[in-house]
């Protein structure tokens, strides 16, 4: 069988806000360029970003105090040369954002409004009614498109192609007939997205399974800080649907079963408005201790029925849908039902400000680029603050594009050949061939509840033994898994059995890194070491799996800068 090549100068996988914006970067100066996505770019999920976007604009603000935020924010494991970094280009990003036509909501005198969020000491995310992320997407797509950027839409990456620390393309297959090519390129960014899909409860899309991750780990290259996940504070109950921060930033308060507004307890001076780690604990501290609210007693109440009707429908309709459409509860008139879900990915492959993808702490690859939520910069640190990672997707994704446009005629096309997907062709060969008495979906169940049970918000020694031999065991079982279709059209299942074995990959380094970071800080919880620890942590996870699959463990110092480490209070 011969397997088609196409080449180009720069391959981008994945088409939410980072990957759009380096292809855009790319092609407008006459690079040819194709992002690959299993998804219609559209459908990417920071399209799903509801909330905002920071960038210190006020009078009342400033760069200084956004870097400030977000350090502390971080619990102080963010490098600050990248917060620096961050901050002071977030004004230009949002401002080019608006000259690329993304239409932000306004305040009466015209300027762009901003709304407060957690953790922030001003307003300082600008927003999109509660469609932030979507407004954006759908402008920088256009923008790609427009310069002549080239989507491969539902076409599957199976692996990267990488030798001798340079990378030089990636095989993927279209998922509508399974046809296997080989995309060779001198540059290569992944722009895949997180990974919070691991767990139950979570507001990631379906397709948020971490194969960008776990693609780079299978060729021995390290994973950064990934015992670090979100739980935001506002999923809708049951299901974990994301009601964004902004329900909190608008006046939106929580109450438990009493009547209480509970934070007063835990952030005295933030109250709803403290870091989402803070605020996530604290709803989940009320329902173990019996003050739940709902049918099940699993969630907090989140009233917003003081706002009003006009403020909801001009600020939160998107918001007022989902509770109706899911829960029937329309917040204009009752309070909803909320409780904390696994949300996002502050860990992934590690990369230097400028988007080159570490091979360790000292070197990196040739020719290979990460940005948004798959990458690990480090801007979030332990926590990452809420619309930061919108500024992050856009930011990062549009400088790292012009980082590849500044290499790439450096670099010398390594040119591919049919060798480079053998490993590809094996995995497909064997999921379509093994027949064993596994299913995906009843693994996939096993899989998320232990990581909710033992790898959540609330974390011990004991709970993370458990979930690091569960996820062992999951990955031996998953040796004898087995699909019932074997054909070659939109087959689903098969994609859907190479997903879980990605995810498999990723949440042994998360319960690998969790168990060994005997310390509390941001949203890594250890009940059992429930403090900080400076001396013995203050430093970045870096994970690598050999070719067994075992899971080994190095660290790699934090970038200090001028915000001094202090405790954390809101
Ligand atoms: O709450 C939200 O709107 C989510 C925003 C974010 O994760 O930054």
């Amino acid at each position: 069988m011969s397997i088609p090549i196409y080449t180009y100068d720069a391959i981008i996988v994945g088409a939410g806000l980072a990957g759009c914006a380096a292809a855009r970067e790319l092609q407008n100066v006459g690079k040819k360029v194709a992002v690959i996505t299993k998804l219609h770019p559209l459908r990417s999920h920071s399209g799903a970003a509801q909330g905002g976007v920071n960038a210190a604009f006020s009078d009342e603000d400033s760069v200084e105090l956004h870097e400030f935020d977000t350090v502390k924010g971080s619990d102080y494991l963010a490098d600050q040369d990248a917060v620096e970094f961050l901050c002071k280009n977030a004004p230009e990003t949002i401002r080019w954002a608006e000259r690329m036509g993304a239409a932000f909501s306004r305040t009466p005198d015209g300027k762009i409004a901003q709304r407060p969020f957690g953790g922030q000491s001003s307003p300082r995310a600008c927003f999109a009614k509660d469609r932030t992320g979507l407004t954006l997407l759908q402008t920088i797509y256009e923008q790609a498109l427009r310069t002549g950027v080239k989507f491969w839409d539902e076409w599957y990456v199976a692996d990267l192609i990488y030798k001798d620390a340079k990378a030089s393309g990636v095989i993927a297959f279209n998922i509508r007939d399974m046809k296997v090519a080989i995309f060779n390129a001198k540059s290569v960014m992944f722009a895949t997205g997180g990974y919070a899909r691991c767990f139950k409860i979570n507001s990631n899309a379906h397709a948020n399974t971490g194969d960008g991750l776990s693609i780079v780990a299978r060729h021995g290259l390290p994973l950064e800080d990934m015992e670090f996940v979100q739980f935001h504070p506002s999923g809708l109950s049951g299901n974990g649907v994301l009601i964004s921060e902004a329900a909190r930033g608008e006046g939106g308060r929580l109450i438990n079963s009493d009547g209480d507004r509970f934070m007063t307890k835990y952030a005295p001076n933030a109250m709803e408005l403290a870091s989402r780690d803070v605020v996530s604990r604290a709803i989940l501290n009320e329902i173990r201790e019996g003050r739940g609210v709902g049918p099940r007693k699993d969630a907090v109440f989140i009233d917003l029925t003081h706002l009003g009707r006009d403020l909801i429908m001009q600020r939160l309709p998107e918001l007022r849908d989902l509770a109706i459409t899911f829960l029937g509860l329309d917040m204009i008139k009752e309070p909803i039902l909320i409780s904390a879900t696994a949300h996002y990915s502050m860990g992934g492959i590690p990369v230097n400000i400028a988007g080159n993808v570490r091979k360790n702490n000292n070197e990196f690859i040739e020719g290979f680029y990460a940005a948004g939520e798959c990458s690990c910069v480090s801007v979030h640190g332990a926590n990452r603050l809420g619309a930061n990672s919108v500024l992050e997707a856009l930011l990062f994704g549009r400088y790292v594009g012009k980082t590849m446009v500044e290499e790439i005629d450096d670099i010398e096309l390594r040119v591919a050949c049919e060798d480079d997907a053998k490993t590809a062709l094996a995995e497909l060969d064997w999921i379509l061939s093994n027949n064993g008495d596994e299913i995906i979906a009843n693994l996939r169940e096993e899989l998320q509840q232990c990581m909710t049970a033992n790898a959540g918000a609330f974390r011990t020694k004991e709970t993370l033994d458990i979930a690091v031999a569960k996820v062992k065991e999951l990955r031996t079982r998953y040796q004898d898994v087995r699909i019932k279709d074997k054909s070659k059209i939109f087959n689903t299942e098969l994609q859907e059995a190479i997903e879980f074995g990605h995810m498999l990959d990723y949440s042994a380094f998360i319960v690998e890194s969790a168990v060994a970071r005997n310390e509390s800080r941001g949203a890594h919880f250890r009940e059992d070491f429930n403090t900080r620890d400076d001396e013995n942590f203050l430093k970045h996870t870096m994970a690598y799996m050999d070719k067994n699959g075992e899971i080994s463990l190095n660290y790699m110092d934090v970038i200090l800068g001028k915000h001094e480490l202090k405790a954390r209070t809101y």
